[in-house]
């Protein structure tokens, strides 16, 4: 499997699972690593694009055959099983993440890799009556990812504004790609105001509020 690292660390965090589907799946990587590590007894992979879908449908021909993958030409949640019990959505931008869950169904389990705005992802999901499982940024690749793991069997926590905007687990359990992160974004900033000849307000308010998240960081460590 010649696999990005960011689909291997994804595929890492996917749980056994009865029905697994993965929306829109493009290559139809996370479908395979399942179906080759026997963590579900069937799937569902699909995408908008009928010509994406086509290269996971290639990759997948022999679970395709043997009945236990099946190719769906749709947008987000609208042609799969409401059975479903762990929904994979990975590589899209976090407002159509939003989108996909909220004109479709609600599963058990989901597994999010937002592209950007995590925060409006955490908001929906905590509106819904998901957990947490997991919540945190990874960098793979040379980019760093948010990862949100929820479950509506484990009970929905407080979160506060600031866990709502940079991750739980990164203010709870700092890991060092998150420390790496707020390094980068402190750095572009301050380049950024020294070059802005407006907005430097916002921007200012924007690096203290990361000053501050990194100094209790490095606090925790
Ligand atoms: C950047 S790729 C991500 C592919 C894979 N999930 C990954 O993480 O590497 C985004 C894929 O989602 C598909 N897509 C975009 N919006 C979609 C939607 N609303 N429903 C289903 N698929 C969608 C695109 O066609 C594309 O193949």
């Amino acid at each position: 499997m010649k696999k990005s690292a960011r689909l291997s660390f994804i595929c890492g965090e996917l749980d056994e699972c009865e029905l697994f589907a993965d929306i829109g799946c493009d290559h139809g990587y996370c479908s395979e690593y399942m179906l080759d590590h026997r963590l579900c007894r069937k799937v569902q992979f699909s995408d908008i694009s009928a010509k994406c879908l086509k290269k996971a449908e290639t990759l997948l021909a022999a679970y395709i055959k043997e009945g236990i993958a099946f190719p769906v030409v749709c947008a987000g949640l609208e042609k799969i099983d409401p059975k479903t019990d762990l929904v994979l959505i990975a590589g899209m931008g976090g407002e159509e993440i939003v989108k996909i869950l909220s004109e479709g169904f609600l599963p058990p389990k989901l597994l999010l890799q937002p592209m950007k705005n995590s925060d409006k992802v955490r908001s929906f999901l905590l509106q819904n009556g998901y957990g947490m499982q997991k919540d945190y940024t990874f960098f793979a690749d040379g980019k760093f990812y948010d990862l949100i793991k929820a479950s509506r069997a484990v009970k929905a926590e407080e979160y506060t504004r600031d866990m709502i905007c940079f991750g739980r687990d990164n203010l709870l359990f700092p890991g060092k790609d998150f420390i790496r992160k707020l390094e980068r974004d402190m750095r572009d900033l301050e380049s950024w105001m020294a070059g802005a000849k407006d907005g430097k307000e916002n921007l200012g308010a924007r690096l203290a509020k990361l000053r501050e998240i990194y100094s209790e960081t490095c606090r925790r460590l």
